[in-house]
């Protein structure tokens, strides 16, 4: 996978150059596999703050944009894989994908994320349609993303099956000593992990499918799980290519759901351990064969106690249950 490497510098443009005295004096808190900082409520890698903090102010969203915003660990890599596998189903077939010999992730950039092709100098030079992604609450995107018309869509999860995965990946992609299941416990239900709180995240991307439910379409990785062939229709359509009569009768949405399938991209070679690392500063090493762990509903099972497991549905009520969402 590509190193990250620091975005073009343009001097003409003050405002696209982080702010580093005032990254400087933002409160930072160690204990994941990178220090975080807090930027505008949210919890940002430190090594990171400054290019992300540009994205509100820099990044220009068109309205023929679609955008897949996510809460890490919430089903981003099956995201990209499906929303990429249908919106450009009419240049690749099955036997020429680029899934089959790349990393999902790396299909669909991070907008502000040179690494991943989001640096946003590249982004402006992209053609139209673009599918592009983000971590970031929508509050620290620019407000135009609410005015002009793109598309978002975005999924969450389940938080305990979001937190065990997000404490087995840290702990997987970190160089330093592993942090405690314990330990990320209170850290997550501070809200302190990387694009956190999760709480603040899934609200704000809910309350805006509320507003403006044809440009925000609410996902939830469960749904997904239980019913894949719907959801893939559903996206087909909200991307504004549908099914037609004949793709449905070849069976082309079965082929899309079983070809973005945990088991089929777990098992392509561009997603094992061997396809390389990416090193994001020099701070974390990611395994594509990371992103892929076990892919199921109620895993926390197996790794909380009942105590933590109320602790968090209580917090998960206190957070949510004005709004409607549920889990
Ligand atoms: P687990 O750690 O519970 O297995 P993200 O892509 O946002 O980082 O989320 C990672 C989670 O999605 C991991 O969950 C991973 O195994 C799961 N995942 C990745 N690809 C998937 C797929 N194609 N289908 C279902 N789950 C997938």
């Amino acid at each position: 996978m590509a190193e990250d490497r620091p975005e073009s510098l343009n001097p003409l443009e003050a405002s696209s150059q982080p702010d580093e005295d005032l990254v400087a004096t933002l409160p930072t808190r160690e204990g994941w596999s990178t220090p975080l900082t807090l930027y505008d409520n949210c919890w940002l890698r430190s090594h990171m703050v400054g290019k992300l903090m540009l994205v509100r102010e820099n990044f220009k969203p068109r309205p023929d944009d679609i955008i897949l915003a996510t809460h890490p660990k919430c089903g981003t890599t099956w995201l990209k894989s499906l929303a990429f596998t249908i919106s450009s189903r009419s240049r690749h077939t099955f036997a020429d994908h680029p899934l089959l010999t790349t990393n999902p992730q790396h299909v669909v950039p991070f907008i502000g994320v040179a690494g991943t092709g989001g640096d946003l100098d590249h982004l402006d030079a992209l053609p139209s349609p673009r599918l592009l992604s983000t971590h970031l609450p929508l509050s620290l995107l620019p407000p135009a993303i609410a005015t002009v018309g793109c598309r978002v869509v975005y999924i969450c999860r389940e938080p305990k099956d979001a937190f065990v995965s997000r404490w087995h990946f840290d702990n997987k992609i970190g160089t330093g000593a592993p942090i405690s299941l314990e330990d990320a416990f209170d850290l997550f239900c501070q809200g302190c992990t990387p694009f956190g709180p999760f709480w603040d995240h899934y609200l704000q991307y809910w309350k805006e499918s509320l507003a403006r439910p044809h440009e925000v379409m609410f996902l939830r990785y469960e749904e997904i799980v239980s019913d894949p062939l719907k959801v893939v229709r559903a996206l087909a359509c909200f991307l504004g290519v549908p099914f037609t009569e004949e793709e449905e009768k070849s069976g082309l949405a079965e082929q899309i759901v079983g070809f973005c399938s945990f088991e089929s991209l777990r098992n392509l070679n561009a997603n094992k351990a061997a396809a390389g690392i990416e090193r994001a500063g020099g701070k974390i090493f990611l395994e594509a064969s990371s992103l892929f762990r076990k892919g199921k509903v109620g895993d926390w099972v197996n790794h909380m106690s009942k105590d933590m497991g109320e602790k968090m549905d209580r917090l998960v009520e206190d957070k949510f249950k004005p709004s409607g969402l549920e889990f």
